[in-house]
């Protein structure tokens, strides 16, 4: 691997081998979404804990403090809607804007399973064979099928292997209960785990965050499970506690708890 891809995945995957992404890339296809309508105020008190930021160029641009000392991933994919067909997605930022503005990687969503799956996977194809001449990894958002229904293993590790021999160097992918070590196992780069919908109690999402690591994902790419919860510093800081200091989800239940109180 050469040194410029190098140095650019060290500043998303640390020393421990772990990673914390915070996305606050939703606007792209679902506008002003619930707790980042104003992005730079969601973000504001969390960024400091996250290794790296995923954001449109539009949201850098206009929210982001150009000499914040934060890398970030920049979302290249796009042109959908949530009420049109989200699967149509293109490529909407050019390589050259991307070395521009500076980012450490970017990331784009393939759609295996549907109507999208071989424009999206070209388009994967491209992106990578551009980013590589400039030693900028390409993070692959996967999804399967209409998301919730098709989140089992076999679809899961079916996506995310197929994003990884096309070149993708990170796979982002949600998790699953049953044999979320299948997915892993069968992907050969490292896997990180988006959030989803916001779930009913914290503890689920520490739960899950937790499970996953310990089959085998490097880390998370958690946003409306942050973003959109009762407090959010505190969800970051618990779920930061299992990413990098291996807590279980008793113990990042309690520093939740610790941090919403005032208390830590
Ligand atoms: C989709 O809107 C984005 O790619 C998100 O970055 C990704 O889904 C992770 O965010 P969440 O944890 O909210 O699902």
């Amino acid at each position: 691997m050469e040194w410029g891809m190098k140095n650019r995945l060290s500043h998303l995957i640390q020393k421990d081998g772990k990673a914390l992404f915070l996305p606050v890339d939703h606007g792209y296809f679902q506008g002003p979404t619930h707790c980042l309508e104003k992005p730079a105020e969601t973000i504001k008190p969390l960024w400091q804990y996250a290794d790296a930021l995923m954001l449109t160029r539009g949201v850098l641009r206009n929210c982001i403090d150009p000499t914040i000392s934060k890398p970030y991933i920049m979302r290249v994919s796009g042109a959908v809607s949530v009420i049109g067909d989200m699967t149509a997605e293109s490529i909407v930022t050019s390589v050259k804007e991307v070395i521009r503005l500076n980012a450490s990687a970017v990331s784009m969503s393939v759609f295996v399973g549907t109507g999208g799956e071989n424009k999206s996977l070209t388009n994967l194809g491209k992106l990578v064979d551009e980013c590589e001449d400039y030693g900028i990894p390409v993070m692959a958002v996967t999804s399967v099928g209409k998301e919730l229904e098709k989140r089992e293993a076999r679809y899961l590790a079916l996506v995310a292997r197929i994003s990884a021999e096309i070149g993708a160097r990170v796979v982002k992918t949600y998790y699953c209960k049953d044999k979320f070590e299948k997915v892993v196992d069968g992907c050969p780069v490292p896997i990180v785990i988006a959030g989803g919908p916001k779930t009913e109690t914290q503890r689920e999402v520490f739960d899950f965050v937790y499970d996953g690591m310990q089959k085998g994902a490097i880390g998370v790419n958690l946003g409306r499970n942050i973003w959109q919860t009762e407090a959010p510093v505190a969800s970051m800081r618990a779920i930061q506690a299992i990413v990098h200091k291996n807590y279980t989800p008793q113990e990042a239940e309690d520093l939740y708890n610790q941090v919403k109180a005032g208390k830590a």
